[in-house]
C-alpha cells in the first residue's frame, strides 16, 4: 500500500515538473497576435537609429558616402489603396518622398505624388526599372537610389552581369545618386529579422521585402516617418478583406490580401512574410516616430 502511494506521488511530482517545465519554455512569445507562422518575440529594444554602420551603402560611381538625412518623409508603398486618395500634394509638401521599386508617378501624381527623393530597388526590379529610364532614373535632380540584393550578386566583381548594368546605369545617369547596399549591411537586416520575429531567415525559407530594408532605411534616415498605403497587419486576416490590386500601378495584377497570405503561410520554397513584418513595424511606430496613413491607424 506504501509503495503503491509513493510511486503515484513520484509520477504526480514529474508530471507537474514536466507542465511547468514546457509551459516555461514554450511562453517566449510576447506578441502573438495571429494564427501565422512567426510571433513577434520576447527582447530588449533596441536602436535603429545608432545601428546603422558606417559604409552600409556603396557608391556605384565615384566615392561619395550615403548622406540623406531628413526630419521628415513619406513612405509611399505601392499599394491600391493609395487610388482615390488625392494625397499627391500632401505627399510631395514633405521634405522627402520614399518610393520603392518600379513604382511610376507619372499618371499616378494625384494619388501618389511626383517627387522621389530616394528609391530603394529590389535586385529583381532593377530590369523593369531600366525599362523606363526617363520614368525611374531620369526625371528628379538627385533621386538617390539604393539597391538591394543577395551579397553575391552585388559586388564589383559579382558575376552575372547584374551590378554591371546597375553601374552602367550610375554611370548614364550622373544626376542620379546610386548605391548598393554593402554585405555586412545585408547581414544586419538578416539578424534584425531574428531578432525581430526569433526567426532566421534563410532557415524558415523567408525573404525580406523591398519593405522591410526601406523601413529600415527611413527610420536610419528619416526624424519622422508618415507611411501611405499600408495597411494594418490584422487587415487580411479579417473575414472578407476587400479584393483589391497589390500594386496601384497593376490594376488587373494579384490581389493585396491573398499576396499577402499566400507568402505568409507558404512553407515551401522562398517567401516573404509580409503580415511578419508588419507586426513588427507596428511595434516599431512608437519607438521611432513613424505613423501610417490611407488608411490611418
Ligand atoms: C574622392 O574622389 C576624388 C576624385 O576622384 C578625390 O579627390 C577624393 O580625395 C576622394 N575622396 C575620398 C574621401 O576618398
Ligand atoms: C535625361 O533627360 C534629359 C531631358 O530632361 C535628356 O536631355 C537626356 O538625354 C536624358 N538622359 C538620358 C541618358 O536618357
Ligand atoms: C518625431 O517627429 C517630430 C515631428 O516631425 C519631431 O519634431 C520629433 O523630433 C521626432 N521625435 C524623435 C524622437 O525623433
Amino acid at each position: 500500500m506504501v509503495e503503491k502511494y509513493v510511486v503515484v506521488t513520484a509520477i504526480i511530482i514529474v508530471t507537474t515538473l514536466l507542465i511547468i517545465y514546457s509551459s516555461s519554455s514554450g511562453n517566449s512569445s510576447l506578441g502573438y497576435k495571429s494564427g501565422f507562422i512567426y510571433h513577434v518575440v520576447n527582447r530588449a529594444p533596441l536602436n535603429l537609429k545608432k545601428w546603422v554602420t558606417k559604409d552600409g551603402y556603396l557608391p556605384v560611381v565615384g566615392n561619395k558616402t550615403m548622406s540623406l538625412h531628413c526630419r521628415q518623409c513619406a513612405l509611399v508603398t505601392s499599394s491600391s489603396h493609395l487610388l482615390g486618395s488625392e494625397l499627391g500634394s500632401q505627399i510631395d509638401q514633405t521634405e522627402c518622398t520614399i518610393r520603392m521599386n518600379d513604382a511610376p508617378t507619372t499618371g499616378y501624381e494625384a494619388d501618389v505624388g511626383s517627387k522621389t527623393t530616394l528609391r530603394v530597388i529590389a535586385h529583381s526590379s532593377v530590369y523593369r526599372v531600366i525599362r523606363k529610364p526617363q520614368e525611374f532614373l531620369n526625371k528628379s535632380q538627385g533621386t538617390v537610389c539604393i539597391f538591394w540584393g543577395p551579397p553575391q550578386k552585388m559586388q564589383k566583381n559579382s558575376r552575372g552581369g547584374l551590378y554591371r548594368l546597375i553601374h552602367q546605369v550610375g554611370l548614364a545617369f550622373s544626376k542620379l545618386s546610386a548605391f548598393v547596399i554593402a554585405p555586412k549591411r545585408m547581414q544586419q537586416f538578416d539578424d534584425l529579422f531574428q531578432r525581430e520575429t526569433g526567426r532566421d531567415r534563410k532557415k524558415s525559407h523567408s525573404w525580406l521585402s523591398t519593405g522591410w530594408f526601406t523601413m529600415v532605411i527611413a527610420i536610419e534616415l528619416c526624424d519622422n516617418v508618415q507611411v501611405y498605403g499600408m495597411a494594418p497587419p490584422h487587415h487580411c486576416r479579417e473575414a472578407q478583406p476587400k479584393r483589391m490590386p497589390y500594386h496601384y500601378y497593376e490594376p488587373k495584377g494579384p490581389d493585396e490580401c491573398r499576396t499577402f497570405i499566400g507568402n505568409e503561410r507558404a512553407k515551401k520554397g522562398n517567401h516573404h512574410r509580409f503580415i511578419t513584418e508588419k507586426d513588427v513595424f507596428a511595434e516599431w511606430a512608437q519607438l521611432y516616430n513613424i505613423s501610417f496613413l490611407q488608411p490611418s491607424w
